[in-house]
């Protein structure tokens, strides 16, 4: 029998829990050999271990199916390099990469530390730079092409609490898509995924979210990894249960221009500017109107 991922050698990130874990077994699955890379913290990112990395390399050879662990912090360009080494040093290459590892730090941004935003950014960001570069030097070397998969969030257009990490997945999405048109000609794509699952991440949203299971991400992860998907880059998929969109890439929507081609006068934008261009109203502008009534009708009652 032959897997949908046979013989390719693939790093996942974060694959010791939630959905990392789903990709990695997976990948595993499908034939692919991976590399599970976890550094084993707490959802704030302390108290690191490698029994997450062991208990699901574990759990793949009792399947049948072939990994290696590794418990580096893929957040320094050591522990990066360390994971994409570790597929070439065992079975001799390259050929994907899925960087899922995250923590969070949430705090409203007046109340938030430097700590707190950097370590967010040093994580989910520089964690993937770590891993892209390292996996893509070396896959222009190998001439054999392969796959970068980033996960970023629906929350990189914004989240109330959420700063830090949302800067950070709108900078996955920035340098995935950098990454897909500076490896094109290389044979390697680049996608991100925006995933929603039920998780120790998600268990405490404040709001009722819509959300699936680790499992159903899995999928395609592994469609994209795949030579099949080879022609498919610079994307960004949600997946959430059985639901799979993708987002539209971005560009301007509307323009207007300065009468006869000359300078803008900050009076002359406030006059055009509202009736022409106008504004794009933001998604979650209208759930915190509700919320705010919602409290509004609350402290009323309370009076
Ligand atoms: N769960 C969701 O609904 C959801 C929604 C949007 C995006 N995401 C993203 O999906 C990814 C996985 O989330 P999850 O819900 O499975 O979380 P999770 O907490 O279950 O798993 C994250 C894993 O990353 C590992 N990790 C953290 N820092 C690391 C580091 N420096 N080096 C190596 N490993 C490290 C942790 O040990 C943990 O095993 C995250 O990037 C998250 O932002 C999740």
């Amino acid at each position: 029998m032959t897997g949908y991922l046979d013989g390719k050698n693939i790093v996942v990130t974060g694959a010791g829990n939630g959905i990392g874990r789903a990709i990695a077994l997976g990948c595993a699955a499908e034939g692919a050999n991976v590399v599970v890379a976890d550094f084993g913290v707490s959802l704030h990112g302390e108290d690191p271990s490698s029994d997450v990395a062991d208990a699901v390399v574990a759990e793949i050879a009792a399947s049948g199916g072939t990994a290696v662990a590794l418990a580096s912090d893929i957040s320094t360009m050591e522990g990066g390099a360390a994971a994409v080494q570790a597929a070439v040093d065992t079975w001799g290459s390259i050929d994907g990469a899925v960087c899922v590892a995250g923590i969070l730090r949430e705090r409203m941004i007046f109340n938030m530390t430097e700590e707190e935003f950097d370590d967010v950014i040093r994580v989910h960001l520089k964690g993937h730079f770590t891993v892209y570069k390292h996996a893509s030097a070396i896959m222009r070397k190998q001439e054999t092409g392969g796959s970068l998969v980033g996960v970023t969030s629906g929350a990189f257009t914004g989240s109330t609490s959420q700063a830090n990490y949302a800067a950070a997945k709108g900078g996955i999405i920035s340098l995935t898509k950098s990454a897909a048109l500076a490896l094109k000609r290389y044979g390697v794509n680049a996608n991100c995924i925006a995933p929603s699952a039920r998780t120790r991440m998600s268990e405490n949203v404040p709001f009722e979210i819509e959300a699936g299971e680790p499992e159903d991400v899995a999928p395609l992860a592994v469609y994209l990894l795949s030579d099949a998907a080879r022609d498919i880059t610079a994307q960004v998929y949600t997946v959430v249960g059985p639901r799979i969109s993708v987002w539209a890439q971005f560009g301007e929507v509307r323009s207007m221009f300065a009468p006869d081609l000359t300078s803008w006068t900050p009076e002359g934008i406030q006059e055009a500017l509202p009736r022409t261009i106008g504004t794009e109203e933001h998604p979650t502008m209208a759930l915190l109107e509700q919320q705010a009534a919602q409290r509004q009708a609350a402290a009323q009652a309370n009076t």
